[in-house]
């Protein structure tokens, strides 16, 4: 493992980052921008599914709407964030925050795909409900958890930081 981070760490495109002083922070502002539309986007369908937000419009319209510009804005989130983690690969590696992040990204993967191929795969026949049936409800509760964790753990991140040369 530590050779593959070691290889992650001196490729080009990670020393080039390091090396230049703008580059880390306009990767890193996409980055933010990307998770501020994944987050907003997701949140929106969520609250739907929850029965907080837009009750009265068709939930299949919402997703249909809503769903392109999530994946696209995750598309660019995961692009962006994995050039991040090649400029410190090391130390991004041993941080929890970081840890818990990727770990909180597969759980939020998960219930979208329970979602997208058990749970909500008849959507259409929701249409004309307000309140959904309960799985759909925690489902988005619990997606929405899950996405405002990994934000929390996204932040953390570069207050936590300890700068690692190897791992023994
Ligand atoms: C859509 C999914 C993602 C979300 C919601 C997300 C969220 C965040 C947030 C909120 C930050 C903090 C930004 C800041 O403090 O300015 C962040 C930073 C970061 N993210 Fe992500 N991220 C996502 C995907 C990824 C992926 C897939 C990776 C790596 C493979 C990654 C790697 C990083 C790194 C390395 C940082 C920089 C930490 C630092 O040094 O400040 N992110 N992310």
């Amino acid at each position: 493992m530590n050779d593959i981070l070691i290889l992650i760490y001196s490729n080009p495109i990670a020393q080039t980052i390091r090396e230049n002083e703008l580059l880390f922070p306009w990767v890193e502002a996409i980055h933010v921008l990307a998770v501020t539309l994944v987050l907003g986007s997701i949140a929106l369908v969520d609250l739907r599914l929850i029965g907080i937000r837009a009750i009265n419009r068709p939930i299949s319209n919402i997703s249909k709407e809503l769903l392109p510009i999530t994946w696209m804005a995750f598309l660019v989130a995961a692009v962006t964030g994995a050039i991040l983690f090649t400029s410190n690969a090391l130390s991004y590696s041993q941080n929890f925050y970081f840890i818990s992040k990727m770990i909180l990204l597969g759980l939020a993967g998960v219930n979208m795909m329970c979602f997208q191929f058990i749970i909500g795969k008849n959507l259409d026949q929701w249409n004309h409900y307000q309140q959904l049936p309960l799985p759909a409800r925690l489902a988005g509760a619990l997606s929405l958890v899950l996405w405002i964790g990994i934000i929390f753990c996204g932040r953390w991140i570069g207050f936590t930081l300890e700068p690692v040369l190897a791992i023994s």
